[in-house]
Parts: C-alpha cells; sequence; structure tokens
C-alpha cells in the first residue's frame, strides 16, 4: 500500500524561511523521491479564520500568497495536488461529528493551542472554533486517508489528536470496515529544521511575531535583515569569545550551510565546526560571518524570486488549477463522510422500506 501525505498551511501571510526548512523543502524531497498514491497541500484558510472572524480579505489574499510562495519553491502542481480548504465543505460535515468525540478540557491540554491562546490574548475570549481546530484539522487528514502528514514540530499535538481521534471513532461505533487510516507525523530531520528561531533570537520565525525572513523579500531586505540578527551581545569586539548558543546567524548556518558553501564563499575555513570553533575562541566578526550567511541564503531565494515574477503575471492560470483540485478533493473526501455515516448508522435511506 503506497502513502497517501496530506499537509497544509493557514493563508495568513507569505511564508518565510522557517516553513522553507520546517517543511517545504521536506515536501519537495517526498514529492520528487517518494512513489506515494496521492499528495495534497491544503491551504487552510477554514482554520486561518478561526482567529481571524474578522479579517476575511487577509485569508482571502493569502491564498494565491501561498499558493505561489509553494510553487515558486518547488513544489510542482502536476505531482501534488493543492486545494483550498473551505471548497472541500465535506471537511465542515466531518468536524461537526468527530466534536462530538473530544472534550474541552483535552483540547485546551492542548500545548499548541495553550500557546497560542497566550500568543493571541485569547485566555478569557476563546472563540469556539478556534479551540475546536484540532479536531477541523483530524478532519482534514482523516478525509483523504492520509499515512503521512509531514510538519514541524508544534503540530505534533494536533496528529497525536488525530490519532486519538480515530481510536475514539472505532471505539464509539465499531466500525464494520476500516473508515480512518492512523496517520503519522513526519519531522525535518533535525532540530533546528524543526523549529527555526526567529531574527530576535526570542521565539520561532513567525510573521506575527515581526521576526521572518520571507521566501518574496528582495536582495536588499534580506541583507538589512541578516546584518540586523541577533547574535551574541557580549561580542563586541572582534577578538572577544563569541557564543553559538542562542545565536541566530549561527543556528540559520546549522540549517542551511553545507560545506560546498565553503568551499565557495569562505575557502579559508573547511566547514561549519571550524567556523564555529574560531568564533568561540575569538577573532572572528559578527559581519564576516553574517555575509557568509547572506550569500547563501541568496543562493536558495534567487531562483525562488525568479519563479515569482514569472508565476505573478497569470494568477488567473493558479486559481484555475486550485479550483479544480478542490473539486477533486472534494469528491474524494464525500467518499469517506459517506463511509463514516455509514458507519455511525446515519443511514437513514435505509429505513426506507421496498
Ligand atoms: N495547523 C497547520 C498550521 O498551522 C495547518 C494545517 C491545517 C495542517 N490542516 C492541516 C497541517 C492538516 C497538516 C495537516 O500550519
Amino acid at each position: 500500500m503506497k502513502d497517501i501525505i496530506l499537509t497544509g498551511d493557514r493563508p495568513t501571510g507569505n511564508l518565510h524561511l522557517g516553513h522553507y526548512v520546517g517543511s517545504l523543502q521536506n515536501r519537495i524531497n517526498l514529492q520528487n523521491t517518494l512513489d506515494y498514491e496521492k499528495f495534497y497541500i491544503m491551504i487552510a484558510d477554514t482554520q486561518a479564520l478561526t482567529d481571524n472572524a474578522d479579517n476575511v480579505d487577509k485569508v482571502k489574499n493569502n491564498i494565491i500568497q501561498v499558493a505561489i510562495d509553494y510553487i515558486s519553491a518547488g513544489l510542482d502542481p502536476n505531482k501534488v495536488c493543492i486545494f483550498i480548504q473551505s471548497m472541500v465543505p465535506e471537511l465542515a460535515e466531518m468536524t461537526t461529528y468527530l466534536m462530538n468525540l473530544v472534550t474541552v478540557s483535552r483540547l485546551q491540554r492542548n500545548p499548541t493551542i495553550k500557546e497560542e491562546l497566550k500568543q493571541r490574548g485569547f485566555e478569557r475570549t476563546i472563540p469556539i472554533g478556534f479551540l475546536n481546530y484540532p479536531v477541523s484539522q483530524a478532519s482534514d487528514i482523516l478525509a483523504f486517508g492520509t499515512t503521512i502528514v509531514p510538519v514541524g514540530d508544534d503540530q505534533l499535538p494536533m496528529i497525536e489528536q488525530t490519532r486519538e481521534i480515530v481510536n475514539s471513532f472505532n471505539n464509539t461505533y465499531n466500525p464494520t470496515e476500516e473508515v480512518f487510516k492512523m496517520p503519522k507525523a513526519l519531522l525535518p530531520k533535525n532540530k533546528i529544521c524543526a523549529r527555526l528561531p526567529g531574527l530576535d533570537g526570542k521565539l520561532k520565525m513567525s510573521k506575527s511575531a515581526g521576526n521572518a525572513i520571507y521566501l518574496c523579500d528582495d536582495s536588499k531586505t534580506v541583507k538589512q535583515k541578516i546584518m540586523s540578527a541577533y547574535t551574541d551581545p557580549d561580542h563586541i569586539k572582534i577578538t572577544d569569545p563569541g557564543k553559538i548558543e542562542g545565536n541566530v546567524v549561527f543556528a540559520y548556518l546549522d540549517a542551511f550551510c553545507n560545506d560546498e558553501h565553503f568551499k565557495k564563499y569562505l575557502p579559508e575555513y573547511k566547514n561549519l565546526d571550524e567556523l564555529k570553533s574560531h568564533y568561540q575562541q575569538g577573532g572572528l566578526g559578527d559581519v564576516k560571518v553574517k555575509n557568509f550567511l547572506y550569500q547563501i541564503i541568496e543562493e536558495i531565494l534567487t531562483p525562488i524570486r525568479e519563479k515569482r515574477e514569472l508565476l505573478i503575471k497569470d494568477v488567473n492560470k493558479i486559481y484555475e488549477m486550485l479550483f479544480e483540485n478542490s473539486l477533486k478533493a472534494s469528491n474524494q473526501a464525500r467518499k469517506t463522510l459517506e463511509k463514516m455515516k455509514e458507519n455511525m448508522g446515519l443511514n437513514y435511506k435505509k429505513l426506507l422500506k421496498n
């Protein structure tokens, strides 16, 4: 049995380097190497609305931005099915039934929800839709028979929740056939990629924290951002010994650089270990390390920018692709929804006597 892969993003802004190392790279790799049955990538507008109810325009306008980011980063619409969540209404209907299998306190214990409630100042005014989005996310995953969900580590609680819902559904309704597959998370290979810090070194890179380098940033902006990145505040003179821990520039080098980059841009060092130890001893200035990082990031972002320029000329083509795919996804989700209702006993047509 080949795998079915599904993942997604909320369309609340352009994608940044955190998305790139945390999920996009992983997806592109899977797209190009794994022999999967189906690969869905969902633009989660419904989920984005759970904390943007009064900001529909923002969510709506970012759908195309995210789609362009995907394709320009290397996702191929001929290989992956990119669709829009709200255009698959079956997901909402599934959520309605699955909600009955989850308690409020279980959702409140979800570590990602807890963190997000804090960030949004929602502690006393939690929208029900927001608290419930892990259940809605379970529907996203289960509706397509997903076996693999490539995500960053902040999404692990959602996959765990989904797995609990599968067990709960099976215990409650004793289905006579397999309705839901048990999904597994697939995390990025290394820790730093799973949670890339922001430029300020405080939080993970995110739009809301204002500490991100976007895939669509121009060269000048990227340079400015890298030059402003948090390093070691006690590393004042070049001769001072510097700290690597908590140093954002080295965190990014961990995520992005390889030995080839040293050959090309900084041949006086063989690899990152050498660079790190020089920095720790003292005698290596931040600007030199930042310039090296800038060249590496530019190497990644230049082709993405070029592709974006081309794509932006014909957005209709991208919208048409999204609408077509959403219809296909809807047809697929309907099959699961019908099977689910049948196995719950919600099959009223059978009451008709002939
Ligand atoms: N919660 C995810 C995020 O914030 C987006 C998402 C929605 C998702 N539905 C999904 C991810 C299903 C994986 C699978 O990035």
